[in-house]
């Protein structure tokens, strides 16, 4: 069981991003994914959810046997793909109790109905507030609104919690954040993993890997993968930068 990409090429507009990009994250694996501003990562987050912005012009995305390269968002995260994204969007006028409300409804498969809130959520997301480090007051208020950049990566984690997706896509879950942060964020990664989740997490940061060791670590510039290997890897960008992958193509 995995979640894979073959010869994935994707385009913004006219301008191509990604090229030719092959990677799998199986099931109970942590994959890191680092590379330079500006080289793609996010861009292959978004076309792995199918954000229409996000135009596969070669190449498959493959969930568990399945091809889901044409499947609209909708039907990947009811299919077990999950994001937590890089700049988590504020949503007014939603109180984040009823968005987890209408996340956990939707996979149930019963029809929305905000009159009721199920009160067996409210106690697993009150005490899971606590364990991500935030006051149960936050589930009152509105999704991201005047939420910190540290609280914002909380609140995603917490929403991924709630859905319980098979893959996991981290996009920089760690930036913001405080060193107490990165802990609980870090061991909350790892023990997804232990639940058997595939967890692809994008970062700049080798912090993270104190409290979750990777399976496999891919470098990625200029929209492709340029190197593939262990936790080396995070330790030579550390030191060195990407100046040895500048001119890799
Ligand atoms: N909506 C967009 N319109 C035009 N260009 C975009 C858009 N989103 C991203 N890009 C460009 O795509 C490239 C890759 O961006 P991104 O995937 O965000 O990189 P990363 O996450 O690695 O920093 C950048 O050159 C960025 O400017
Ligand atoms: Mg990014």
């Amino acid at each position: 069981m995995s979640l894979e990409t073959i010869d994935l090429s994707v385009t913004i507009g006219d301008k191509q991003i990604l090229n030719n990009m092959t990677i799998k994250l199986e099931r109970g694996e942590v994959l890191i994914l680092m590379g330079p501003n500006g080289s793609g990562k996010t861009t292959l987050a978004f076309a792995l959810l199918g954000h229409p912005k996000y135009q596969i012009n070669k190449g498959k995305i493959i969930l568990d046997n399945n091809d889901i390269t044409d499947y609209p968002t909708y039907q990947r995260a009811l299919m077990g793909l999950g994001l937590a994204f890089q700049n988590p969007v504020e949503i007014p006028g939603l109180r984040l109790s009823m968005l987890l409300n209408a996340i956990q409804m939707k996979k149930s498969g019963s029809s929305f109905d905000i009159s009721s809130i199920d009160p067996k959520l409210i106690i697993w997301a009150r005490n899971k507030t606590r364990e991500l480090g935030l006051q149960p007051s936050f589930l009152e208020r509105e999704v991201n609104v005047g939420f910190s950049g540290g609280e914002k990566k909380r609140s995603e984690m917490l929403q991924i919690l709630t859905m319980d997706p098979k893959y996991i896509i981290l996009d920089e879950p760690d930036s913001g954040l405080d060193v107490d942060g990165i802990k609980l964020i870090g061991e909350t990664i790892d023990s997804l993993r232990s639940a058997g989740k595939g967890i692809l997490i994008i970062t700049h940061h080798a912090e993270i890997t104190k409290f979750v060791s990777p399976d496999k670590v891919m470098i990625m510039s200029k929209g492709k993968i340029v190197d593939e290997g262990g936790i080396e890897l995070i330790k030579k960008i550390e030191e060195y930068g990407y100046k040895d992958y500048e001119g890799v193509q």
